[in-house]
């Protein structure tokens, strides 16, 4: 059913750069005679979005000018808005190999060809540009410095044309019946006659404060896109498969079967806060979504970003070249006396009356057997975690 009346994906069309079965078998013969370049993880992930277009407007991996824009101005040289360069780092030795004007496949860590670039430049890798201006740190011990810090001295910049998509690491699920690329989201909601779509942002079970601002959420939307981010992220994270158990068990028991839908975001977490949040609401509105939540210290580790950052940089763009419409939530937590979810707009009580758990300390109970409190986490949800946490991780439906 066509989508008229949904949000137009950022830069005005949806890419596709996953190529058709007939040029997928004569791309595939070509690809196998290139240079070939290994991907990382994360780089694996970022192909994957640009090839289902939930990157759009960008077709490929970004040259210099774009790269250097997007670090000083969150915008590509054209003055597209976009927050964080994807990038296709690589060592000495794999640049050596590698011109300007030709190809090269790019490959899974498995070797499997995923997809042939169109080399238009290859250029040093600034991360004293990248660094400080993306993460607003050099830190090696944050996450996505740490990423960057790893990967080689040159960046490779062209456009790409996928042949297939992977699992990040051999042995991750990929959840096939939940890996809606932006133009199934698209249509799904077309077919449940949603207008209006919330899309929630998650790398962690949900928690009852993550259930409280999806359903205040729900109750001004059509519909809610529970989308958790399945690529990579850091080993403290919950894995993808426990946490998708999580949310199958909650929807199933908490949630309105016909307001709800579940799908998966392939992209990898890169911990960067106020620019991964602009990041994160462009690639759902891509995905058809009109509304996105920013709660409390959005995409940050740490204490690297202040808690609300990742809610006032939305106030620097015009709200119509975002599109999407960001739903800013106060820290929202369980109060004993209001005997509910609630926030410091919506609470007279103090601290003392409410149920805050850390990610650390939660870990930390689970690891111990322990489970956390109900105005905490719902029971069933407990229970995932604790299968999990005591190494009998439940299969996933
Ligand atoms: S994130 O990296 O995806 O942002 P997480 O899965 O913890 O991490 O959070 C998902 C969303 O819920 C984010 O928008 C985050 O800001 C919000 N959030 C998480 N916990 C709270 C809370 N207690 N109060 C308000 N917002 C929260």
């Amino acid at each position: 059913m066509p989508t008229p009346s949904l949000i137009p994906p950022h830069g005005g069309h949806l890419v596709n750069r996953i190529v058709d079965a007939v040029r997928s078998r004569t791309l595939a013969e070509e690809a196998a005679a290139l240079p070939s370049v290994e991907l990382s993880p994360k780089q694996a992930c970022d192909l994957e979005m640009i090839g289902i277009g939930a990157f759009s407007p960008l077709v490929g991996f970004a040259g210099a000018d774009d790269f250097a824009s997007i670090c000083k101005r969150l915008r590509l040289a054209d003055g597209t808005l976009w927050p964080i360069p994807i990038t296709l780092a690589v060592n000495d030795t794999i640049r050596a190999t590698l011109a300007v004007g030709g190809r090269a496949s790019l490959r899974h860590s498995d070797g499997t060809i995923l997809a042939v670039i169109d080399i238009q430049e290859i250029y040093p890798h600034d991360r004293k540009l990248e660094l400080p201006n993306v993460f607003g740190t050099e830190d090696d011990t944050h996450p996505g410095v740490k990423d960057v810090l790893k990967e080689g001295d040159w960046l490779v910049g062209g456009p790409i044309d996928v042949l297939r998509v992977a699992a990040v690491s051999e042995g991750d699920e990929r959840f096939e019946e939940f890996r809606l690329p932006p133009a199934a989201t698209r249509e799904a909601f077309g077919e449940k006659g949603w207008k209006t779509i919330t899309a929630f942002q998650t790398r962690n079970p949900i928690h009852r404060a993550h259930e409280y601002l999806t359903k205040c959420a729900l109750e001004i939307c059509d519909g809610l896109l529970i989308h958790p981010l399945v690529g990579q992220t850091q080993p403290d994270d919950i894995p993808a498969d426990v946490r998708m158990a999580c949310y199958k068990t909650l929807i199933d028991g908490y949630y309105t079967a016909d307001r709800t839908m579940l799908s998966v975001m392939p992209g990898a977490m890169r911990y960067a806060g106020p620019r991964e949040a602009i990041l994160h609401a462009l690639v759902r509105r891509n995905y058809g979504c009109s509304h996105f939540i920013v709660g409390r210290d959005h995409a940050g580790v740490g204490d690297y970003y202040g808690t609300y950052d990742a809610q006032t940089i939305f106030d620097t763009f015009d709200p119509g070249e975002i599109g999407i419409v960001p739903l800013k939530f106060d820290h929202a937590a369980w109060c004993n006396s209001c005997e509910a979810m609630t926030s410091a707009k919506t609470c007279p009580h103090g601290p003392e009356q409410k149920v805050f758990l850390s990610g650390t300390k939660v870990r930390q109970m689970l690891k111990e057997g322990k489970r956390p409190p109900p105005e905490f986490t719902r029971p069933e949800v407990a229970d995932v975690l604790l299968r999990w946490a005591s190494k009998q991780v439940p299969a996933a439906r």
